[in-house]
């Protein structure tokens, strides 16, 4: 199905992927393409709308990003955000200076509720700005729209060519009245009809799924974690039992993690499909035994994945596609490059291409953000704990475990982790938290219970707030919490007498403790 389809183009702002979101939040469907697409390519998408971001140039400098100005006599309604609002006006014949004083932060924002970005706006409404240069003076055939007391161009228009310019940014929550003016410039000035919508998604990508399939066979490694479930039910509507899943319990789950997927996908389950639950705990133990360093943990546990993986589609044979849980957010970032260091090699599934004999991959969630990916989910009638399923690493509790892991130790923090989330739904936290789990410190030290000395492990807890998962926070956990789950995990886990709580950010710590 072709939908209505808005493109944000990016010329290197931070919040590409935030405009998308929201653009899709309004009902309609969103993509980000580089600044480096040309407009022919642009055009063959037939996009009802045009987002040009934020940057972190100077328009005036030849080095900067730029586009041809025939974007503008296209036919196609464009809002610049930002940088994106200053090249409109540069290409146009504006003019854009650098500001005697830079503009940052939540600013109030006088507008014209007579043009129709900011129909139904306050007149004065507070917006997030962060800007060095500004509009000085606006392309001929422009009017402004909007002031604040040291911006005279905070927005500027020219309705009758659907041209509209804001230099602060609708995308983040600080711009309280940010929506509306996304949905205005979606709906009023692009005529959307909003037809992004999760059940039709779900309806027709099931349907395109069974059509480009056909009578093929499909395998798909499940790992219990959103992205993958949701891609397995998929396929398990589209092509029922040509799906196989292959699920690996690799020991290193949280507490009673493999029988919960396996009471979704397993047999007693509601979905027709080819379940294999590998249990495989021993051969990761034995392959982990004595190993002590965090990405030599990682190496190993992402090797013999593939190897288990290995052995059960020789045993399946040729199969025509593979599934993978590619989300959007992926294809942008891979797409538009990094050269970041890597701190940790993430293993996900990366490496099983090689292993299995296979015809093409499918990807059915490669056009959807996380939380659009949960909304599947949630469509597709999966539990709640499943979609809402907070991000759990691949390597598991291996690397919960600082040192080296034992069955024993993976039983410790499988127990401490149980209590210190039933405590954290119990007290209504379990949505607050990004993430938090129990981790094992591989430190021991003396206590005393029951008038016995104890030389046992310490527990620590850890809880981030976070939307991107780069940078976090600690959590401020109330005290009463902290100290139930502390005295809880004491108390019923054997072999612990210590929990402490880990108040550090990232940086300069890291969400997981390896
Ligand atoms: P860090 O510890 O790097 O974690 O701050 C950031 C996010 O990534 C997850 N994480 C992993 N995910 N394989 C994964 O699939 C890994 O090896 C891995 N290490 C960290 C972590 O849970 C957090 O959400």
């Amino acid at each position: 199905m072709q939908h209505e389809t808005v493109i944000v183009i990016d010329f290197g702002g931070q919040y590409n992927q935030l405009i998308a979101r929201r653009v899709r939040e309004c009902g309609v469907y969103c993509e980000i393409c580089s600044y480096h697409t040309g407009l022919d390519e642009i055009r063959a998408k037939q996009p009802k709308g045009i987002i040009l971001t934020g940057g972190p140039n100077s328009v005036y400098d030849p080095a900067s990003a730029g586009y041809t100005p025939e974007l503008f006599s296209a036919g196609i309604p464009v809002l610049g955000i930002c940088y994106g609002s200053q090249l409109m006006m540069h290409l146009l014949g504006g003019r854009v200076e650098r500001a005697p004083e830079r503009e940052y932060g939540k600013t109030e924002v006088a507008v014209d509720t007579g043009s129709m970005l900011f129909e139904g706006v306050s007149p004065k409404t507070v917006c997030w700005m962060s800007h060095n240069d500004y509009i000085a003076e606006p392309a001929p055939g422009f009017v402004v729209s909007a002031c604040t007391a040291s911006c005279p161009v905070a927005a500027a228009e020219a309705p009758e060519r659907g041209l509209y310019a804001v230099q602060f940014h609708p995308e983040v929550l600080h711009t309280r009245e940010g929506t509306k003016m996304l949905a205005n410039f979606v709906y009023r000035v692009c005529d959307c009809k909003g037809d992004w919508k999760m059940d039709s998604f779900v309806a027709s990508t099931i349907a395109a799924l069974r059509q480009k399939i056909g009578g093929g066979r499909v395998l798909c490694a499940l790992s219990g974690g959103v992205d993958s479930s949701v891609a397995a039910v998929l396929l398990a509507k589209a092509v029922g039992r040509q799906l196989t899943c292959v699920f690996v319990d690799h020991g290193l789950l949280r507490k009673n993690e493999g029988d919960e997927v396996e009471a979704v996908f397993g047999p007693a389950g509601p979905y027709d499909l080819n379940f294999i639950r590998v249990d495989a705990q021993q051969r990761f133990y034995e392959k982990l035994a004595g190993v002590e360093e965090p990405e030599h943990k990682r190496r190993i546990i992402g090797e013999e994945f593939i190897r288990v993986f290995e052995e059960q589609a020789q045993k399946i044979g040729r199969v025509d596609y593979l599934v993978q849980g590619t989300i959007y957010p992926d294809v942008v970032e891979s797409g538009l490059g990094g050269e970041s260091a890597v701190i940790k090699s993430h293993h996900n599934v990366g490496g099983l291409p090689d292993c299995v004999d296979f015809k093409e991959i499918v990807e059915p969630l490669r056009s959807l953000f996380k939380d659009e990916v949960r909304a599947a989910g949630r469509e597709l009638g999966l539990p709640e704990q499943l979609v809402s399923r907070q991000p759990f690493p691949g390597p598991g509790l291996a690397i919960r475990i600082i040192g080296a892991v034992t069955p024993e130790k993976v039983k410790m923090v499988q127990e401490a982790d149980a209590i210190f989330r039933e405590e954290m739904a119990r007290a209504g936290l379990d949505g607050d938290a990004s993430q938090y789990f129990a981790a094992l410190t591989n430190m021991r030290s003396v206590g005393v219970m029951g008038d016995e000395r104890t030389y046992d492990y310490a527990v620590v807890l850890r809880a981030v707030a976070t939307t991107d998962f780069m940078t976090a926070e600690a959590a401020p956990l109330g005290w009463e919490l902290l100290s139930t789950v502390a005295s809880r995990i004491v108390n019923e886990v054997p072999q612990v007498n210590r929990v402490l709580y880990d108040c550090t950010g990232k940086p300069p710590a890291t969400i997981e403790l390896e």
